[in-house]
Parts: C-alpha cells; sequence; structure tokens
C-alpha cells in the first residue's frame, strides 16, 4: 500500500495535475475541495487518466470547506479508525486572485490564513505534521534582486500576499513551537501555465481570465477578440513584463518531490522557489502561442496594471540542490499542450471534450 495523503484543493488547476502525478507514482489520495472555484469533472478526468477507479481506496473525494473543523475532524478520525491515516496533507485550497483580495480582504484572511490554521489544528490534533504548502512567489512583492532567491526580503503589496507571507510565518512559528517534530514545505510558486499533454485536464478560469496564459488561449480558441498588453515601457527587452512560466507538470513533479523528500528525511521546514530561472516577456508568450497554435494572437499595448513588477524570475537552484528537482519543460512544451487542452475544451470542464 501507498502512502496516504489529504489533498485540500486537489480539484484546481495545480491541485489535479498534482493528484494525476502522485497517483501515477503509488500515492492513495483524499480530495478535500468545496470546488469554490472548480470542478468535480476535473476529478473524473485525473482518475480516467490515471486509470484509477474514482472512490476507490486509491482516489477519495470529499465535498466540503478547510474552515470546517467538524469535517476536517472527521476525516482525521475516520482515516485512523479505518486503519489507513494520512500520512501527509498538501495544502492547495484557497484563493488566489490579487485584485479581489484587494476588495475582498477579509475573504482572503478568512480562507487562506484562518482556514489554514483550522487545518493544521487538526493536523496537530490528529499527529499528522507533514505538510506541503502552496506558497507563492507573490511574498517577494517588488523584486530588489532578480532572479530572486528564497533569501530575499518578503515584502508583499496585496493582501493575496500578506496571506500567504502569514501562513508561511504560521508554520515558522509552528515549527519553532515543537523542534523536531512538523515536516513542512512551503513551495513559491513563479507563473504556472499550460496543462496536462493528454489535453484532458487543464487550467478552467471561471469568467475573464485575469492571468496572461489563459487569456492567450482563450483569444487562440475565438472566445476574446485581442489580448490587452499591459505596459510596453517596462524596462525588459522588448518593452513587456517578463515572468517566469513554469509547466504545470514540472510544478506537480515539484510537489512529489517536496513530499518525497519530506517523507523520507527527517523533520524540518524548508523553503524553496518552483521557477524555471527563465524570463519570458508577454510578447515571447504571444509568439510562442502563435507558432505552437498555428492562430493569430491579435493584441493592444495599453498601459500599464497597478502593482506589477517589471521582472519576477526565479533563481532555482535551492530547490535543484535540496528537492533534486528541476524543470524539464520548455515554453514550446507549455504553448503545446497549453493549446491542446483549449482546443480540445474550448468551454473549459463545462463541456466535455
Ligand atoms: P485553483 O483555484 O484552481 O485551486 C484551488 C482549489 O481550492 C479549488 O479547487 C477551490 O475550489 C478550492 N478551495 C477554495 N477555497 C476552499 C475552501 N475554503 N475549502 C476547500 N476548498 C477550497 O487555484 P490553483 O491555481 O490550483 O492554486 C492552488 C494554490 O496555489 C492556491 O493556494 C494558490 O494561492 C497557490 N498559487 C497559485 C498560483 C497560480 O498562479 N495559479 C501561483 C502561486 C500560488
Ligand atoms: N498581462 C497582460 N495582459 C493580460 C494579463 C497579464 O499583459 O491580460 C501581463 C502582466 O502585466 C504581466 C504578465 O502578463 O506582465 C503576467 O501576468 P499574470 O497576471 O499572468 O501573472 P502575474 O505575474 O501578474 O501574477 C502571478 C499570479 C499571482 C501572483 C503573482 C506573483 O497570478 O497570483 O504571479 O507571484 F501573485
Amino acid at each position: 500500500m501507498g502512502s496516504r495523503v489529504l489533498v485540500t484543493g486537489g480539484a484546481g488547476f495545480i491541485g489535479s495535475h498534482t493528484c494525476l502525478v502522485l497517483l501515477e507514482a503509488g500515492y492513495d489520495l483524499l480530495i478535500l475541495d468545496n470546488f469554490a472555484n472548480s470542478s468535480p469533472e476535473a476529478l473524473t478526468r485525473v482518475a480516467a487518466v490515471a486509470n484509477v477507479a474514482l472512490g476507490s481506496q486509491r482516489l477519495q473525494i470529499q465535498r466540503g470547506d478547510i474552515r470546517d473543523p467538524i469535517t476536517l475532524d472527521g476525516l482525521f478520525s475516520a482515516a485512523a479508525a479505518n486503519g489507513r491515516p494520512f500520512d501527509a496533507v498538501i495544502h492547495f485550497a484557497g484563493l488566489k486572485a490579487v485584485s479581489e483580495s484587494i476588495k475582498k480582504p477579509l475573504l482572503y484572511w478568512d480562507i487562506n490564513v484562518a482556514g489554514s490554521r483550522t487545518l493544521l489544528a487538526a493536523m496537530d490534533a490528529h499527529a499528522c505534521r507533514t505538510l506541503v504548502f502552496s506558497s507563492s512567489a507573490t511574498v517577494y512583492g517588488y523584486p530588489v534582486t532578480v532572479p530572486i532567491p528564497e533569501s530575499a526580503p518578503i515584502q508583499p503589496n496585496n493582501p493575496y500576499g500578506f496571506s500567504k507571507a502569514a501562513v508561511e510565518q504560521m508554520l515558522t512559528d509552528l515549527n519553532s513551537s515543537a523542534p523536531n517534530t512538523w515536516r513542512i514545505a512551503s513551495l513559491r510558486y513563479f507563473n504556472p501555465v499550460g496543462a496536462h499533454p493528454s489535453g484532458r485536464i487543464g487550467e478552467d478560469p471561471m469568467g475573464i481570465p485575469n492571468n496572461l496564459f489563459p487569456f492567450v488561449t482563450q483569444v487562440a480558441v475565438g472566445r476574446r477578440d485581442q489580448l490587452r498588453v499591459f505596459g510596453s515601457d517596462w524596462p525588459t527587452h522588448d518593452g513587456t513584463g517578463v515572468r517566469d512560466y513554469i509547466h504545470v507538470m514540472d510544478l506537480a513533479e515539484g510537489h512529489k518531490a517536496a513530499l518525497t523528500t519530506l517523507l523520507n528525511q527527517g523533520p524540518q521546514h524548508l523553503t524553496c522557489n518552483l521557477g524555471s530561472g527563465d524570463g519570458v516577456s508577454v510578447l515571447d508568450v504571444v509568439n510562442a502561442f502563435s507558432a505552437a497554435s498555428g492562430q493569430d494572437i491579435p493584441y493592444a499595448l495599453v498601459d500599464r496594471r497597478p502593482g506589477d513588477a517589471a521582472v519576477t524570475v526565479a533563481d532555482p537552484s535551492h530547490a535543484a540542490d535540496i528537492l533534486q528537482w528541476r524543470t524539464k519543460r520548455t515554453l514550446g512544451d507549455i504553448c503545446r499542450d497549453g493549446w491542446a487542452w483549449q482546443q480540445a475544451n474550448p468551454m473549459g470542464y463545462r463541456q466535455s471534450a
């Protein structure tokens, strides 16, 4: 029997791809998700691609909220009673839209921070003390050095970023309170994009996408007329913003590496950037996506978006050293796989492939 992992938010974009990678590696999963920003169809497809039965010991689903201590206590108690306690938790559940967090800060503190606290209390009460946490490069705010090492100052510039920094601090405090007890990985993702190469699993944002990559794929498939490029006067090679785009399958494999590291090594709190180390501009993405899809991507150059940084690129060397993990996939792979997903599912999970 494989190790058993509780995955919060496992139906979401990064969670669904990570669940697939973990199932293929032999882990048994229970996914807790309230489907606030995802569809159960994602998990039906994960099960199909992994060739496991939904609802079997390999892959179970519980609809519920991480803020509900009764739900959490029930899950941990039932797992122990059935002789299959959780060996670890991967905690994806949360909200992630910067602009929404500025309008609804209390919601972000509630779900991202209080929800994480409730989860940690349940883990502690049930002696499950191995956790992989979804942090974000957003904790660096406007970076002072690029590429950004993990030692860079934590200086978020929006409520979403503060919520991630607050959970990281909570984990640091928890680890200090009980030395040699917890196994924790705080993973700071850069810009996750792309899709599973099958075209069956991908990113399905609700409403108009905030992020560049899903917006580009929706322009290519004809759901949006044109891309607005936010700023063409940034101090970058072509004037447009530069980011570190990471294929979601590389990111999923990064979670597997972090989980393996925690389970195989002793208690620790490790903090890693998960990024490629490569800086790619908005126009680089547009051109690469055009080449991969054969579609024209009409765009207009417009004003900068408030709150954006010119360049955000990871220093990925720490992750390479301690997780023995680095990205393998190229921008061309990202565009090919993102296009396969968007073409097969023009309306996302609402319309079956
Ligand atoms: P997502 O919205 O696709 O997935 C989040 C999942 O959590 C969804 O399935 C949603 O329904 C679920 N969820 C939300 N609130 C919940 C609650 N109260 N209880 C139970 N389930 C709940 O987002 P994603 O892109 O997969 O991101 C996963 C994690 O990674 C998030 O914590 C996010 O902040 C973090 N992150 C994402 C990015 C990114 O650009 N996608 C970058 C850095 C960090
Ligand atoms: N961009 C456009 N047009 C769009 C959308 C984005 O030109 O329609 C540009 C942005 O200005 C930026 C780049 O594309 O230069 C990437 O923007 P995204 O919104 O895709 O990603 P961000 O880097 O702004 O944000 C991501 C995550 C956030 C996280 C942040 C910092 O989505 O959750 O990284 O790590 F907070």
